[in-house]
């Protein structure tokens, strides 16, 4: 497995930790991903708690449809407490149909979370437009970067293939691929192959949305270390180099899932881990991955998607049913 180095720092009385994009902004290696999270004020509270506890990361996209709500917990909760807006670091995502019009989408984005700029932008997966206009609206990110709008730019579910065609023909190369990653589905062919150029891993679905939680080897390390099955699960992700990004709207959640810069996962508790890896793939976006057991021949099945679209249908997101 890959490692990136990350740095511990202190906020509040909270200790979490940064790591430094190829651009070199640092982003907080722990986001909260708000997947699912209605346009209203229940994702409202959920950023301000997420904030109070220690977050300084938020993951949005356009798909979500709660930028608003985003926008509003910023605001708000940076008034309230004087925290300046340059300390919270803000994703929001281009939706697949919108790749032919990428810089309205941007303002579009822009005036919804209520932000003057945006720390990351991704391309939210590669689509269904087709790689040319996938690079034009790539070209859109790269202008809306020279005009202030966006710090940092990236991708989402690129494979290999999507991934080198972008490297061989952008200006500014992207800074992650957020891609699902958890100790059932660690993608580790991909994360190896995106580590290598350059690029970091965000983790998305980091919990395995929390599915298998209850299996004994994860039940059996938290209880070693004092801790709940989450919070190994997201341990692994940090000590992995992933940059993590747990959805909650629940307060106790959101709060346990940050408890996590407070010890380490040993060698022992790491193998077993890696070794939980059958391929459980919980999102219907992003390439089918490599992560299945080898076969008894030795190679691994599955390894390639026939088309660029990962699980996208007419170009809509298919939500996953758990
Ligand atoms: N780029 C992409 O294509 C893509 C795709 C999927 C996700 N993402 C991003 O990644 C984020 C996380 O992924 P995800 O939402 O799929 O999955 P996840 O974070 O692995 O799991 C979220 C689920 O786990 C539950 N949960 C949270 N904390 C828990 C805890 N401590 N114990 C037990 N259950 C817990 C949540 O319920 P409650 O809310 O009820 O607590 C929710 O049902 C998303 O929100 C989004 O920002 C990106």
């Amino acid at each position: 497995m890959s490692k990136v180095a990350a740095s511990g720092i202190q906020v509040g009385n909270v200790s979490t930790q940064v790591v430094k994009l190829n651009n070199g902004q640092t982003i907080p290696q722990i986001a909260l991903g708000v997947y699912k999270a209605p346009n209203d004020g229940s994702t409202e509270n959920a950023c301000k708690w997420a904030f109070d506890a220690g977050y300084r990361h938020i993951d949005s996209a356009a798909r979500y449809m709660n930028e608003e709500a985003v926008g509003r917990a910023v605001k708000e909760w940076t008034a309230a407490t004087g925290v300046p807006r340059e300390e919270i670091f803000i994703t929001s995502k281009l939706w697949d149909a919108d790749h032919d019009k990428a810089a309205a989408a941007i303002d579009d984005s822009l005036k919804k979370l209520q932000l003057d700029y945006m720390d990351l932008y991704l391309i939210h997966s590669p689509g269904t437009m087709g790689p040319e206009v996938r690079l034009e609206a790539w070209k859109a990110l790269e202008e809306a970067v020279d005009a202030g709008k966006i710090k940092s730019i990236g991708v989402s579910n690129f494979d290999v293939e999507e991934l080198d065609h972008l490297l061989a023909n952008c200006r500014i190369k992207p800074v992650v691929n957020q891609i699902e990653s958890h100790p059932f589905f660690a993608h580790e062919e991909l994360r190896e192959a995106t580590i290598a150029r350059g690029i970091h891993i965000q983790a998305y679905s980091p919990m395995a949305q929390g599915v298998a939680l209850d299996r004994p080897e994860i039940k059996a390390i938290a209880t070693k270390h004092g801790k709940t099955p989450a919070q190994i699960l997201l341990r692994w992700g940090l000590q992995v180099g992933n940059i993590i990004l747990p959805k909650s709207l629940t307060k106790h959640r959101i709060e346990s899932n940050c408890q996590i810069f407070d010890f380490e996962l040993d060698s022992d508790d790491m193998e077993i881990l890696n070794n939980l890896d059958e391929g459980l793939k919980v999102g219907k976006l992003g390439p089918k991955g490599t992560s299945q057991p080898a076969s008894p021949g030795g190679t691994r099945p599955g390894s390639r998607r026939s088309s660029g679209s990962g699980g996208l249908s007419g170009g809509k997101l298919q939500m996953s049913s758990s």
